[in-house]
């Protein structure tokens, strides 16, 4: 059983957990994939930083091309974030026919359609379960479960900082900036969190889902956006005598071949199922025409939740590697093609 060599590009908060995963879980993973999976070399900016986790020191490098020019490395598993950098070497890697598994909705909502053309063209596998909604695995289901039907809307909370930020200033009437330090120390927000509170982390989990929901192409620069950091706790207390919560919503809708998409923050009903979504948790709704309403519910961010879908991820890239059957499925989803609207 010759082992499954990773390079795990970036060793933070997700980083961690892959690390954690493949090794606490390395008896069942081996006996789903019949290899052991062997994290081999791991990306970081500073090797002599403290880590919450006992790594070997020799695995750290500051040298990117150490991992990924390695003939011996087979997967790439990206989640240090960032776009131009990022998508250089995940080129490069696909390039020399290592597959690669990444939580970076940033690069993905930008530059998604190239790097599944050029992971296709390399016969490697791009999975992105984790850019999506954290430990929900809405990507696997839109690609998948819902092949057989017509997606018309889909709407959610997709942003776990946001909601956590949200949820803390309606029941502790916590003030926005405390709580947005508190998701800074927890892991939920981006390295810069003006992405996630000016709503532009959802516009691109949006714009993800949107293409894979509606089998088309729709770009980020599409999606109206609106963050939280103009609501106070005046509206909030507002909305709650009402009887509604206010939650940062992405509302994705398509009708005939016209697509909409926004994020705002959107005054919910408190008896609608979206407004217990609580904390750092997301939920995302999905009508589609033959199987009505279904909702998807879990941890949208954070170490664990989100190591899940890249160790599954990771899994589901090694059945492939034993299958002989890699590049088979990145390179449907998203199309090539323009939306009729795009060319009025
Ligand atoms: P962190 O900031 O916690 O970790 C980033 C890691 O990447 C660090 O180990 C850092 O090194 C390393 N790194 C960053 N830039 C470079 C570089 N230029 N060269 C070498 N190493 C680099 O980020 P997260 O783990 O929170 O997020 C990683 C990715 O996952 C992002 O794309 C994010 O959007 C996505 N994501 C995050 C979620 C979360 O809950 N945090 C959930 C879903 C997706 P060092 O340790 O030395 O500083
Ligand atoms: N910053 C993101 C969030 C991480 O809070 O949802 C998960 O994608």
């Amino acid at each position: 059983m010759k082992p499954v060599k990773v390079g795990l590009l970036g060793l933070g908060t997700v980083g961690t957990g892959v690390v954690r995963i493949v090794e606490g879980h390395q008896e069942d993973l081996q006996s789903q994939v019949g290899s052991p999976i062997v994290i081999e070399k791991v990306l970081v900016q500073n090797r002599s930083k403290d880590r919450n986790i006992p790594i070997d020191v020799s695995k750290l490098t500051e040298d990117p091309y150490e991992i990924i020019q390695d003939p011996e490395i087979d997967v790439i598993v990206e989640v240090m974030g960032g776009v131009s950098q990022t998508k250089e070497y995940i080129l490069e890697a696909l390039s020399r026919g290592k597959h690669v598994v990444t939580a970076n909705k940033d690069l993905m909502a930008l530059h998604g359609p190239e790097i599944l053309r050029t992971a296709k063209e390399n016969q490697c596998d791009v999975l992105y379960e984790a850019s999506v909604a954290g430990g929900i695995p809405i990507i696997r289901t839109l690609i998948e479960g819902f092949s057989s039907d017509r997606i018309t809307k889909i709407m959610g909370i997709v942003n776990g900082t946001t909601n956590y930020i949200l949820t803390k200033m309606t029941q502790e009437g916590a003030s926005y900036n405390e709580v947005l330090k508190e998701a800074q120390q927890l892991g939920y927000a981006e390295a810069d969190p003006t992405s996630d509170v000016e709503g532009l982390d959802a516009a691109r989990k949006m714009t993800i889902l949107s293409t894979l929901g509606f089998r088309a192409n729709v770009a980020l620069e599409d999606v109206t956006t609106k963050g939280i950091s103009g609501v106070s706790s005046e509206d909030i207390q507002y909305a709650q005598r009402l009887g509604y919560v206010v939650k940062l919503l992405g509302i994705a809708e398509r009708q005939d071949e016209y697509i909409s998409v926004t994020v705002q923050p959107t005054m919910v009903k408190n008896t609608h199922p979206i407004a217990s979504v609580n904390g750092v948790f997301n939920a995302v709704y999905v009508y589609g025409e033959a199987v009505g309403e279904t909702m998807f519910y879990g941890a949208g961010a954070g170490e664990l939740p989100t190591a899940t879908s890249i160790v599954a991820d990771l899994v589901a890239v090694v059945k492939n590697l034993k299958l002989g059957v890699n590049g088979q499925q990145a390179s449907t989803a998203y199309k090539e093609k323009k939306l009729k609207s795009d060319e009025q």
